[in-house]
């Protein structure tokens, strides 16, 4: 296997077709992520978005086109290997155990081979993002409001010693505030380690704030590519309608 170059984008998709049965989603999406940035991905309903995070983790495999991550074609791969690999994909859905501790979601989170050794210090990196969980670390997860949980699901996939998060809309359904705490450790994220970091939103001025570049994906084509000097947000909500 060649090293990939210092420089190489941590993920690049190139030509996917995702499918599910005969319904056809994604068509031709090329799309990357920069090492150690935030990359935004807008779009409306039912276009795709979460698909195109299902067809990266492996969830639902592409049917066409490839997926680069850290310097490997990981097209096709399963999601556990991928896990191991340091792509952490932090579905939409509440996917916490609601019948264990805080503790004890964030240390399955660390099951990893990779992840094992590096225990403390991502519980370290978890708590001192989220202070929330940290209070509640010897609570039963299903005692965790909306709001807290979704921190759960992210702290998570930090645990899993990531160098990739995917995360699908994490502050769909939460309070304004809320949405501020989760978005304000994304940022934390981004400015205190070198983790990339893929985030679907729906709330386009949160997303911004801490979005180095941003893609629009609108019947299942990546329809427009922006860098963040060059955003136009009107743009952006056009394409909504
Ligand atoms: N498990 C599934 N089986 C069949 N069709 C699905 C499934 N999940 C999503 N779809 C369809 O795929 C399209 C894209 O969905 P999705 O990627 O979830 O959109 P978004 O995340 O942008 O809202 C929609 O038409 C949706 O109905
Ligand atoms: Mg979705």
């Amino acid at each position: 296997m060649t090293r990939p170059a210092a420089d190489e984008a941590i993920l690049t998709i190139s030509g996917l077709d995702s499918y599910y049965g005969e319904l056809q989603v994604l068509r031709q999406a090329d799309l990357s992520v920069a090492r150690a940035q935030v990359v935004a991905l807008f779009g409306p309903n039912g276009h795709g978005k979460s698909t195109l995070l299902k067809a990266i983790s492996g969830i639902n495999p592409p049917r066409k086109g490839s997926v680069r991550f850290d310097g490997v074609d990981i097209t096709g791969l399963a999601s556990d290997k991928l896990v191991e690999m340091g792509l952490a994909y932090i579905p939409e859905a509440r996917n916490i155990f609601t019948e264990m501790t805080v503790l004890e979601n964030l240390r399955l989170g660390a099951y990893n081979r990779r992840a094992r050794p590096r225990v403390n210090d991502n519980l370290e990196l978890v708590f001192s993002l989220f202070p929330r969980l940290d209070e509640r670390k010897d609570q039963m997860a299903a005692t965790l409001s909306g709001g807290e949980s979704r921190m759960l699901a992210v702290g998570r996939g930090l645990m899993s010693d990531a160098k990739l998060l995917l995360i699908d809309e994490p502050s769909i359904g939460l309070s304004p505030l809320m949405k501020k705490t989760v978005f304000g450790a994304i940022n934390r994220i981004k400015k205190t380690t070198d983790i990339s970091i893929m985030v679907v939103e729906q709330e386009v001025d949160y997303a911004l704030a801490v979005a180095d570049r941003i893609f629009l994906l609108k019947k299942g084509e990546v329809v427009m590519e922006r860098g963040a000097g060059e955003i136009d947000k009107s743009e952006i909500e056009k394409a909504y309608f």
